[in-house]
């Protein structure tokens, strides 16, 4: 505070020099056109306070523009304030602390991890995960999805153990389970979809490896019994996270070519 309090002191002095000299040489320029020098002051007190409030004002957005550089998107945009361990980015460091190329082979990195070290999966990590798939944007933002959280072994056992395609879930390290309600099958589906990228990107960006894993639909309500889920929701994907066993494979895709079109469809 007394560091303000003389910054405050500094602005009005800096002021006072700029009306004083604005004053010493304002009359001699006028002086053919101007009335008789009156006992007024040559500049009036408000352009004083509004010179002075716009050097503060001024002043304090200079000062504090490195802080809000740092600051977590959270911060910005919501109350609730993120478990920070110093890695997340601000809203608008993107661009200086990770390029863009780099960025970009982050997300083309990522590849399905199925096989899992025996090695847990620290809590901030997952809250970090979490977090990601929160800020997921849904339709109207109507946040279909919600998240179940299972570690425990025999949860793992059992889910993995359900028809479907999903037996990694046997040797992951957590898996996290997508609940949507069942009511709008489009909108949600696709809802489901992003946030198991999101939970995939998240977990990646810490070096956890995933994979998504497939209730078939005769095991959709067993793994809702096994969850403790009542009712309409479906519970169809789960996904396995971990440290990876191995290095991922590089995977396989089609060429560019038979997946973009300029301006119009091509049929082949
Ligand atoms: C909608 C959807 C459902 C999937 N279901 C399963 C599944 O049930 N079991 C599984 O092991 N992988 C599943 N996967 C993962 C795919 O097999 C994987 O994304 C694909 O083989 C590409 O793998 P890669 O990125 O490692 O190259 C699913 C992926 C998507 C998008």
């Amino acid at each position: 505070m007394p560091e303000f309090a003389l910054g405050v002191a500094a602005v009005v002095a800096a002021v006072d020099v700029v009306l004083a000299a604005l004053a010493a040489s304002g009359p001699a320029i006028a002086a053919p056109m101007t009335p008789p020098v009156s006992s007024e002051p040559a500049t009036a007190p408000p352009t004083r306070i509004l010179l002075i409030g716009f050097m503060l004002f001024t002043s304090f957005f200079v000062a504090m523009e490195p802080a809000w550089r740092r600051m977590p998107f959270e911060t910005m945009t919501n109350s609730a304030r993120l478990p920070s361990d110093g890695r997340l980015l601000g809203w608008n460091q993107m661009a200086v602390e990770a390029p863009p190329r780099q960025l970009t082979d982050f997300l083309r990195s990522l590849r399905a991890v199925r096989e899992f070290q025996r090695k847990p999966v620290p809590d901030d990590t997952v809250q970090d995960i979490l977090e990601v798939a929160r800020w997921s944007g849904s339709a109207s933002n109507r946040q279909f999805g919600q998240i179940i959280l299972v570690r425990q072994r025999a949860t793992l056992e059992a889910l993995g153990s359900l028809p479907g395609y999903a037996g990694h879930l046997r040797g992951a390290a957590l898996a996290m389970v997508l609940v949507m309600p069942g009511e709008w099958l489009e909108g949600e589906t696709f809802d489901e979809g992003r946030l198991a990228e999101r939970i995939m990107l998240g977990a990646w960006a810490h070096g956890v490896g995933s994979s998504i894993g497939w209730f078939a639909p005769e095991g959709r309500d067993k793994a809702k019994r096994i969850l403790g889920v009542p009712g309409k929701p479906v519970v169809r994907t789960a996904i396995s996270l971990g440290y990876p066993a191995r290095a991922p494979r590089r995977g396989l895709r089609k060429p560019i070519n038979d997946l973009v079109f300029e301006e119009r469809y091509r049929a082949s």
